[in-house]
């Protein structure tokens, strides 16, 4: 069934537990993620980055699909647009029935980033969409890693009640696309910043932060933890074994199969990982 982020992540919060949010970019990804939700009976946003929209050259076809899955599934699903910087695309969003949308203007001057998404928000919340969005840049979007970067709690606090944002995701010691699981997190900025800001925090680029951190995060005060370059390695590794084990081999599903269902398991590991009572 079909949730919006709002609902799933207030419910986690109350009972301590973190939520896992993945990326779909193939619709095995959207398979295999279903498939690990249902498996664990545990909540799970599926994400649709805006660079995944501009590889397929539109939201529609993998938007549609990944919708019509979580709709059909017997466990709850979020389909949540994920770094959108172009207005235009979360509208198409609203209207293609995604239940939630990051509006990432964290790259923008302040007063720019705070506006806009303000206006993101009141048109998301009339459809009943709920809105993540990005304070203090988290780094490695680019390509180019910066662990170092800080959300600054007061700023957090004064972001959330000028737009009324439903999540925000907060700068303190990851970066993207990292494929090393060496990152560490600033625990005492996320308790600083759990005690500061109303609504749910997320961590953005957790492939690169190993179990035990993600862990001690979560008890810090994070709810939503993002996960896709390391569950895209996993991906890759078991499609790169099929085909290395038959070089004849031509039918898509023989490696795309194999990689689905990789990812399937690690998702569910991972979803099990974050839903451990995360406090004491
Ligand atoms: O929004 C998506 C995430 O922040 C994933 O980042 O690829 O470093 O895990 P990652
Ligand atoms: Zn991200």
């Amino acid at each position: 069934t079909l949730a919006s982020l709002d609902a799933v992540l207030m419910r986690a919060r109350a009972d301590g537990r973190g939520v896992g949010a993945f990326n779909v970019i193939q619709l095995e990804h959207a398979h295999g993620l279903v498939a690990a939700a249902e498996r664990t009976g545990l909540s799970v946003v599926l994400q649709i980055s805006e660079n995944a929209v501009r590889y397929h050259g539109s939201l529609v076809g993998i938007g549609t699909a990944t919708r019509a899955l979580a709709e059909a599934s017997t466990a709850t699903c979020v389909v949540h647009l994920d770094h959108a910087t172009d207005p235009e695309l979360v509208r198409q969003a609203i209207d293609l029935g995604l239940t939630s949308v990051m509006f990432d203007g964290s790259t923008m001057p302040d007063a720019q980033n705070r506006d806009l998404t303000a206006e993101v928000v009141s048109r998301c919340h009339r459809a009943g969409v709920s809105v993540e969005a990005e304070l203090g840049e988290v780094g490695g979007k680019d390509g180019v890693h910066a662990p170092g970067a800080r959300t600054d709690p007061d700023d957090a606090a004064a972001f959330v009640a000028d737009t009324g944002v439903d999540a925000l995701a907060v700068a303190v010691g990851s970066s993207h696309a990292m494929t090393e699981r060496s990152a560490s997190l600033d625990l005492e900025l996320i308790a600083r910043l759990r005690a500061a800001v109303p609504v749910p925090l997320v961590l953005h680029g957790s492939s690169g932060v190993p179990d035990a951190e993600i862990v001690r995060g979560l008890r810090a005060g994070l709810t939503k933890i993002n996960v896709a370059t390391h569950l895209n390695a996993v991906f890759t590794d078991a499609v790169r074994s099929a085909l290395a084990a038959d070089e004849r081999l031509v039918d898509t599903r023989r490696y795309l199969g194999p990689g689905r269902d990789a990812l399937r398991d690690e998702a569910a590991r991972l979803l099990q990982l974050l839903a451990l009572l995360a406090r004491n």
